[in-house]
């Protein structure tokens, strides 16, 4: 995911410093939409978690000012779901600027923000193992 998202963006940043030279330049429509798809089906991962999965949110409702003075609980709760509807948000915004471009390089910059914005916020919003809420980068046994 993060890798489809980077070749995204990189491809994006060609696309705009190129806009408006020469015709090829243009991002790949195949990319794009591969890489939201594969978003969106994970932002659907997560939701699944929240709402029946996981039982760090339902914890956190039981008792709210317990929970957000627990780093993990909290995290799961509040900031991870929030920090990954906001990238998720800004990914959609780029892509969407993406489509509305004509001609072609008109919302390049705007397309390429959006999905910066979503790298910057998902790397601060993942898990990485090490953080006291961290998780294994792999997950081979349950
Ligand atoms: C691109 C978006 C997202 C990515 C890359 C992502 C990534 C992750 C990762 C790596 C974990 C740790 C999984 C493990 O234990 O091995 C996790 C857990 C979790 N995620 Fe996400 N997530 C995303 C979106 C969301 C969203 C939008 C929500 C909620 C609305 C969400 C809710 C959760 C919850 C509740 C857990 C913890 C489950 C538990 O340990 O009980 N995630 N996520």
């Amino acid at each position: 995911m993060l890798s489809l998202g980077v070749a995204v963006l990189l491809v994006r940043w060609r696309a705009w410093r190129g806009r408006g030279r020469a015709a090829g330049q243009e991002p790949s429509a195949a990319l794009d939409k591969g890489f939201i798809v594969a978003l969106d089906i994970q932002v659907g991962m997560g939701l699944l978690l929240y709402l029946v999965l996981s039982p760090l949110p339902r914890l956190a409702l039981q008792d709210i000012g317990a929970a957000m003075s627990d780093g993990v609980t909290r995290f799961y709760s509040v900031e991870h779901a929030f920090g990954m509807s906001v990238a998720l948000i800004a990914a959609h915004v780029g892509y969407a600027r993406l489509r509305s471009s004509s001609p072609p390089g008109e919302h390049y910059g705007s397309a390429l923000l959006g999905q910066a914005v979503w790298l910057f916020v998902t790397l601060g919003s993942i898990p990485w193992p090490g953080l006291p809420y961290g998780r294994p980068l792999l997950r081979l046994f349950f």
